[in-house]
């Protein structure tokens, strides 16, 4: 590497080349370091200035977090709006969410400032407990609102309370089909009719689960039925990814060529995690020229790398569900898991097996159903195991 100090494009810092990898595989840094997906953000932030509510739907790893960190930075430089990201996957019930929501408001207002000093008050009529991590430091609040009634009023009151305060706030609910498997069935109707109030909050509704996102608001008979439009986020471009790829090499002194890019694309079938991950790894591991030989290289040595956990899937399925998985591991994109060819190819019995140990695996995510095309079609979900399914 000729140049080892180099200045951050978005000026942030001054780093050193070989400590900082510009391939994220984790989290949002700048838009340097973001590709493409401006349409996307054009629409998102017109809705958020708009004050219109919308969901975004993305298959797992495809970049939805990545995709509103990206928004939100913007909107925060350029708007001066409040940006609240809530991810809720981990959320059992009502009472963790309500944790989840006021941490994330908790956080989100620098505490020397009046606002910040604002929310901090009226935070003392929820009793809050806050905490800090051990490791990390980062605060958290609980609430303690047992009774379903004290649950609601503070739901209500936290989202009030922000919107009363005259600025434009934006909350993004990230795994929002999470509430779908809460215990408290009227989860939905309490967030609808405080969603519906508000005047200077909009919503990001954000989640991974196509199924269970339809469930929520294509439902005739459910509160958030038709309550506002939805995005769908699909895979960037491939000349886009390639320029963007090249690109970041570049600028630290890396030279990779056209075949090799394209390698990359193909290989991970432009599912962002796997490109973004590869590429991070390639980073780390090539010199100053990378050749598709590297690429190759690189690519085996993740295989080799998780073959254990491959193996755990092989252990945690029925044999029948393990052959399918293998099946379409090989095809690729399976558009016909019912046709008599696939199904005697790869030996897998009847269609109505097949299509047992397919819903199985869709349910348990290890294989994604993409129906938001005009031929839907089954693939397994992650490009790595898929890779060294078709390797076996
Ligand atoms: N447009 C992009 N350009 C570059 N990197 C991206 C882009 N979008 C996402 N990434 C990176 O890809 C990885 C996966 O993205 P992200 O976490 O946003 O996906 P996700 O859909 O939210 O995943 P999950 O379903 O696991 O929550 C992250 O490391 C992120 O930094
Ligand atoms: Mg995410």
């Amino acid at each position: 590497m000729t140049n080892r100090y180099l200045c951050d494009i978005d000026g942030l810092t001054m780093k050193k080349a070989d400590e900082f990898n510009p391939f994220l595989d984790k989290d949002y840094r700048s838009p340097f370091y973001f590709c493409d997906r401006e349409n996307e953000t054009k629409i998102l932030t017109d809705f958020i200035l708009n004050k219109s509510n919308i969901t975004l739907f993305a298959f797992r790893r495809l970049g939805k977090t990545g995709l509103i960190k990206h928004v939100f930075y913007k909107l925060q430089k350029e708007k001066n709006l409040v940006c609240i990201y809530v991810d809720i996957f981990d959320t059992n019930n009502k009472a963790e969410f309500i944790n989840k929501l006021a941490t994330a408001i908790y956080n989100a207002f620098p505490k020397r400032h009046s606002i910040g000093k604002k929310i901090l008050s009226a935070f003392r009529m929820f009793r809050p407990v806050i905490s800090f991590d051990e490791l990390t430091g980062a605060p958290s609040v609980s609430i303690s609102a047992t009774l379903p009634e004290q649950q609601n009023k503070t739901i209500e009151g936290l989202f009030t309370f922000l919107d009363q305060q005259h600025i434009q706030v934006v909350f993004a609910i990230d795994e929002f089909q999470q509430i779908l498997s809460y215990p408290e069935k009227n989860m939905e109707a309490v967030l609808r009719t405080q969603v519906q109030k508000l005047k200077n909050t909009s919503f990001i509704f954000c989640g991974s689960n196509q199924k269970q996102m339809h469930e929520i608001f294509n439902s005739a008979k459910r509160p958030f039925f038709a309550s506002c439009s939805s995005l769908s986020l699909t895979y960037i471009e491939k000349d886009k990814y390639k320029k963007f790829i090249v690109k970041l090499f570049k600028k630290y002194h890396k030279k990779i060529d056209s075949e090799s890019v394209s390698f990359i694309l193909d290989w991970t079938k432009r599912h962002t995690f796997y490109t973004q991950y590869l590429c991070n790894q390639l980073f780390v591991k090539s010199g100053e020229h990378i050749s598709i030989d590297t690429v190759r290289k690189v690519a085996y040595d993740i295989l080799l790398l998780q073959e254990g956990k491959f193996y755990q899937y092989r252990s945690l399925l029925t044999r029948t569900q393990w052959n399918l998985l293998k099946a379409i591991g090989k095809e690729g994109r399976l558009k016909h898991p019912n046709s008599k060819d696939f199904i005697f190819e790869h030996n897998l019995g009847s269609p109505s097996i097949v299509t047992r140990s397919l819903d199985a695996l869709v349910k348990k995510e290890i294989v994604l159903y993409n129906s938001n095309v005009e031929k839907p079609y089954y693939e397994v979900y992650d490009k790595f195991l898929m890779r060294w399914l078709q390797s076996k």
